[in-house]
């Protein structure tokens, strides 16, 4: 994983995330950056707290890991699935214990990395949500089912690709 972080941080190095992702928001959906309080400190912040693991572009070749690039926005869609965004273990124990600071990084998430995959008309996450949200961690033992049911709700209730209940997509080199 720390390959993965060294490489991250030269590309944003090389002249900021924000240029290295591709940024396809849908008109309906509010201006990435417009999000965020400090977009530069939660982009940081997601490269110090989650990039080891996801992938500074959200996309965690090879390593088997969920995808966030161009998928993790369709979680915005129900009250329950925007939910489990805060409540996953490494977002609601993360060490940014500063709900404003969260708020953002999980914006960047969703609304950047995301790529406007978030429905139209999706509200960005405010610090009083995650304060509330962060006290309901889901844990190893209920998370699987969780996410399962979610997605489900994804496909059928917003028409998200039924690839969504996959966590791992199989198809990288
Ligand atoms: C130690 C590695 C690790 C770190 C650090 C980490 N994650 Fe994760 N993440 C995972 C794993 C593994 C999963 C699959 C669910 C689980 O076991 O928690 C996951 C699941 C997710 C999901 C759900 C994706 C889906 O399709 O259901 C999101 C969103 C996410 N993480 C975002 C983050 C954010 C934001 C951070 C930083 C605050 C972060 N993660 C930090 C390993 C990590």
């Amino acid at each position: 994983m720390f390959r993965g972080l060294r490489r991250g941080l030269g590309i944003v190095m090389a002249g900021g995330l924000a240029l290295a992702v591709g940024v396809h928001a849908s008109p309906a959906l509010p201006d990435p950056h417009s999000v965020m309080t400090d977009p530069d400190q939660a982009r940081v912040d997601y490269i110090e707290h989650c990039g080891g693991c996801h992938g500074v572009r959200g996309d965690t070749v090879p390593a088997h890991l969920p995808e966030l690039a161009g998928r993790v926005g369709w979680f915005m869609c129900t009250p329950e699935a925007r939910a489990y965004l805060i409540r996953l273990p490494n977002v609601a124990h993360s060490r940014i214990k500063d709900n404003a600071e969260l708020a953002d990084l999980m914006n960047y998430v969703v609304f950047v990395l995301g790529q406007g995959t978030a429905p139209a008309g999706t509200r960005p996450f405010t610090a009083g949500e995650v304060a509330r949200e962060r006290l309901q961690a889901l844990t190893n033992a209920n998370l699987t089912a969780e996410r399962e049911r979610l997605a489900n709700q994804l496909v059928q209730q917003c028409h998200a690709p039924a690839s969504i209940r996959q966590l791992y997509i199989e198809h990288k080199q």
